[in-house]
């Protein structure tokens, strides 16, 4: 054996050599089991509409939602949240609390189909039923009420619930909004349904193509920055995922994913709860257009991504490559 200056004393090359062996000493694992799928479902289509800006991702009517959920299962991918997009948007959101709004109307129709077979989540927010937006209610002087909100995301929770869904998503960002769901939930005998806080979401530029699917657009070339996060901040983060536990969520949430791995390794020190990570639509929409472009091999991308997320301490990835990957890992 050589060995002496010039010869390494170490050889941490050995256990790289075939695949058997790295598979041995492999630290992260992705499996189907980690995917949380977002669908969006929209009101008053017959057939799936294609998003421009999320390329291979649609917008399902009743039909093609349970077409696509049926595949999900059939893939073990455990987990899937709705996103809604109403024929009608009003000042107060009226359509995330009706019982005949879109997600409440497919919630019944998923559980009814798949019973207990996938985790039917919701997202909880106003602004994909808002005519102005935003997140919440606004103020004369257009600034988003914080309390006042609180009681629309009450209702919808409970909608929600009574629809059937397992869990609830607020992703609205306004103080309390936990305390207020998990209060509203309980008095109206949903004391089983769980929350999963996006605890701490930033006011980031990578939610571009999802306002497209949502057809959303901030009225006035608005923007979230008074409820959302600064990108600058970490240590907020962390209080954020300490209140919203302490105010009872079930699981906790880092969004984007990747631009913010050091918070979700912070957040991983932080907590013991089950903690999921959003790769949201900028992050897809770019692996997909420089994919396009034959400028990376997307397909790899995307996994070392995944990968990447779980190493730095997620549980489970919501993330628009949840079939594919699915598939891949199949
Ligand atoms: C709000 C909500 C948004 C996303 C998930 N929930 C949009 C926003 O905060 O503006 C973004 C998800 C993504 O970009 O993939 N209901």
């Amino acid at each position: 054996m050589l060995s002496g200056p010039g010869f390494p004393e170490r050889r941490l090359r050995r256990f790289r050599r075939t695949s058997a062996l790295r598979r041995l000493v492999s630290e992260t694992t992705l499996t189907p089991a980690d995917l949380i799928a977002p669908l969006f479902v929209r009101e008053g289509i017959a057939a799936p509409q294609p998003i421009g800006s999320l390329p291979g991702v649609f917008q399902f009517d009743l039909d093609s939602l349970e077409a696509e959920v049926a595949e999900l299962v059939s893939l073990g991918v455990p987990a899937a949240i709705l996103f809604g997009v109403p024929v009608n948007k009003d000042a107060v959101g009226s359509g995330a609390s009706d019982p005949d709004g879109i997600v409440q109307v497919a919630l019944r129709r998923l559980r009814d189909r798949f019973g207990d077979d996938i985790a039917l989540v919701a997202d909880l927010c106003l602004d994909e039923y808002t005519d102005h937006g935003h997140c919440g209610l606004l103020r004369p002087d257009g600034t988003v009420d914080n309390d006042s909100t609180l009681v629309r995301y009450a209702e919808a929770a409970v909608a929600q619930a009574a629809a059937g869904v397992d869990i609830v998503a607020p992703s609205g960002m306004m103080d309390g909004q936990v305390a207020a769901i998990r209060s509203a939930l309980d008095g109206s005998g949903f004391a089983d349904v769980a929350i999963l806080a996006y605890a701490a979401k930033y006011a980031s530029a990578l939610y571009g193509p999802f306002r497209d699917a949502v057809d959303v657009t901030i009225a006035g070339g608005g923007d979230r920055k008074a409820y959302q996060q600064d990108v600058a901040n970490v240590r907020e983060s962390l209080e954020e995922i300490r209140t919203d536990l302490a105010e009872g969520a079930d699981m906790v949430m880092v969004k984007p994913a990747v631009t913010y791995l050091d918070v979700l390794t912070r957040a991983r020190a932080l907590t013991d709860a089950p903690l999921a990570a959003y790769h949201v639509s900028g992050e897809y929409s770019m692996i997909k257009a420089a994919a396009a472009n034959g400028w990376i091999d997307g397909d790899a991308v995307a996994l070392e991504q995944l990968i990447a997320i779980k190493r730095a301490g997620a549980d489970a990835v919501l993330t628009y490559f949840a079939k594919e990957c699915a598939q891949w890992l199949a």
